[in-house]
């Protein structure tokens, strides 16, 4: 199957679990329901839980076990989406070719839409863990868990980092510091929950950690250079924007040029991980390409 149409399958495979978590009563709350639905089913490309999922068929065909896990990954996800382009972040108005959340609402309601989407996402794995009733398998949903909570953890850091450094020269080793965390570490604990609940061996669980911090910061270099020399109108969110703010970029430290080389060899670096699992590897090859080669 052509890689774009196996990226739709599991899009849609996503998005019809995540419908089954919105709220549609009636309640005093529900603007702010409607605000976490507005953001989480605004289009986005699902590329954590895809990660995810397709880890774990590296090693196992039935992913459900995942799914919540899956879920809760694009909500945290989407929390951070909402926060980070509110007023006091990025300041951003479009997403996703419409208006941010804070826009489309009111500043109030975006910081407590992305509060309920995190709060939401550990409910979700909250009730996941406490139904399971082989406890191996409970351990092993604690363990991703953990991996989740603590991967939102540094996301956060990362985004801390970003805003500090607004203005201001950084250096490489902060530069790498920042994306690592605030784009690579939700990509990393995806790849890895994956590889644990398929019950990976310790070398396969290193080698992926390997391949999803390559793509981890892969993934954030080219929405750094999308958002110099991206389309707008493909993209759904602003260009030229990082300039006007100051901002710490791979294209603001390193140029253009530069900064597309080192997306190459790191690209290069996790085919080569994808290749040792020969044909079992090859969605990890397409999604490193995919992710260097992307305009959206
Ligand atoms: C955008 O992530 C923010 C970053 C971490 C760079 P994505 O490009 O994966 O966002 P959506 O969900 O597909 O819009
Ligand atoms: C994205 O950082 C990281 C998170 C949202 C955690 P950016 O600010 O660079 O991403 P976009 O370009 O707004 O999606
Ligand atoms: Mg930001
Ligand atoms: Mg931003």
């Amino acid at each position: 199957m052509e890689f774009k149409k196996e990226l739709n399958k599991y899009q849609e495979i996503i998005n019809n679990e995540l419908e089954k978590y919105l709220r549609k009563q009636e309640c005093p709350e529900k603007v702010l329901n409607q605000a976490m639905e507005y953001s989480l089913m605004a289009g986005g490309k699902r590329l954590r839980p895809i990660l995810m999922i397709n880890v774990y068929k590296i090693f196992k065909e039935d992913y459900n076990i995942c799914i919540p896990y899956a879920v809760a990954i694009e909500m945290i996800h989407n929390f951070s989406l909402i926060h980070d382009d509110l007023p006091g972040i990025d300041n951003d108005d479009f997403r996703h070719g419409k208006q941010t959340n804070h826009k489309k609402f009111n500043e109030a309601t975006a910081i407590l839409a992305g509060d309920g989407l995190l709060n939401n996402a550990y409910q979700v794995i909250a009730k996941n863990i406490l139904q399971e009733q082989n406890l191996e398998t409970q351990k092993q949903k604690i363990i991703a868990f953990s991996e989740l909570s603590n991967a939102t953890d540094r996301m956060i850091a990362g985004e801390y980092v970003d805003t500090e450094f607004e203005g201001k020269a950084i250096s490489s080793d902060y530069l790498e510091y920042m994306h690592k965390n605030k784009t690579g570490a939700l990509l990393r604990a995806s790849a890895r929950i994956g590889a644990i609940m398929s019950n990976a061996s310790t070398e396969d669980l290193e080698k992926i950690t390997k391949y999803s911090e390559i793509i981890g910061l892969t993934f954030q270099i080219k929405d750094d250079i999308l958002s110099a020399i991206g389309d707008e109108k493909i993209l759904g969110k602003p260009v030229g924007n990082d300039i006007k703010r100051g901002k710490c970029t791979y294209v603001t430290k390193y140029g253009l040029s530069d900064s597309q080389k080192m997306l190459e060899k790191l690209t290069n670096e996790a085919i080569e991980i994808a290749k040792t699992y020969k044909e079992n590897g090859e969605f990890l090859e397409n999604l490193a390409i995919y992710i260097q080669t992307r305009n959206k």
